[in-house]
């Protein structure tokens, strides 16, 4: 296995060539271009890696699976899906058109940021620091990782810069989807996009819900079974955007991409995978990172379908 992900790191790291790193949060242009790593937790608590797989970076869109657990966990799904609907979107991560033409009251899914945005007001506590406090603490737990933190140059950027964001949020609260302080919400949803963390880290949630809610590392049921399958089933249809359709043909199991770099994938009953190479392709998924799940699936047979 070792063996087989130095392979393909090595064999699809020119592919890092054919992207960009995101510059329109400041910070993340300062990301090396050329990384590309891979990490893979089994089910049954092997570990392998290989290539740039301890380099740290902002998990961003990644964090969106963690609010969506939190969020059914806290509300029910009934509540949280009739707040956010379940719809794919041929249409960009930060699109604000499906907004008024589409639902005003119901944004199309939790993976892209207006429907994200939506999912994390809906998070038990203050609404504010004890709201993002309880995101920390559970990302935590499913990573297994009590050192899990966020990167403050990277939160202040987002949040200097996030006002596609703020124009998402205000129309949402106009409608009436967002019902508590739009600046407190945005603010709990930067610091969640500003979570830093590993190719291990994310490799483990793909873990936990590869293996439908339990932690493979302790036997700990950390979710219930059914917050497991929506999520993953919402991954597979939504997790890379207008590029969903494509991931889910080439890799064929659930993927959640971040514009950090990362790639969070499981592969039901058998592994969690993380994967990391800043450079993103014209949807805002690591170029890289997506011909090495591509191949990883082919070699592994990972596809469900
Ligand atoms: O809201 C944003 O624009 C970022 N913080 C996160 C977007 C993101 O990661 C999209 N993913 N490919």
């Amino acid at each position: 296995m070792k063996r087989l992900l130095e392979g393909l790191v090595e064999n699809n790291r020119v592919y890092t060539a054919g992207g960009k790193v995101a510059s329109y949060i400041p910070e993340l242009g300062k990301a090396n271009k050329d990384s590309l790593g891979i990490w893979i937790t089994t089910l049954q608590g092997e570990e392998y890696f290989a290539g740039d797989f301890e380099e740290r970076f902002t998990i961003q869109s990644i964090s969106k699976v963690i609010t969506l657990m939190l969020a059914i966990l806290d509300n029910g799904k009934e509540y949280v899906f009739k707040k956010v609907g379940m719809e794919a979107t041929a249409d960009a991560f930060n699109s604000i058109i499906n907004l008024e033409t589409k639902n005003p009251q119901r944004p199309l899914n939790p993976m892209i940021n207006s429907g994200a945005i939506a999912t994390v007001s809906l998070i038990a506590g203050d609404g504010r620091d004890n709201t993002f406090e309880r995101i920390l603490k559970f990302t935590r737990k499913i990573t297994g990782n009590p050192d899990i933190n966020i990167n403050e140059d990277v939160y202040h950027s987002e949040s200097i810069t996030g006002d596609r964001n703020r124009a998402l949020a205000y129309f949402m609260k106009s409608t009436g989807v967002i019902e508590n302080d739009v600046e407190d919400v945005l603010d709990v949803y930067f610091k969640q996009c500003s979570i830093e963390g590993t190719c291990k880290d994310i490799a483990r949630v793909g873990a936990v819900l590869a293996n439908n809610g339990v932690l493979p590392w302790s036997g700990e049921r950390i979710i219930p079974v059914y917050v497991a399958r929506i999520v993953k089933t919402i991954m597979l249809t939504c997790g890379m955007y207008d590029a969903s359709g494509d991931a889910a043909v080439k890799i064929g199991i659930p993927c959640k991409s971040g514009v950090g770099g990362g790639i969070l994938a499981a592969a039901p009953g058998r592994m969690g995978i993380g994967v990391f190479g800043p450079a993103l392709d014209q949807k805002g998924n690591s170029s890289g990172g997506m011909r090495l799940l591509e191949e990883l699936s082919k070699e592994l047979d990972l596809s469900i379908f």
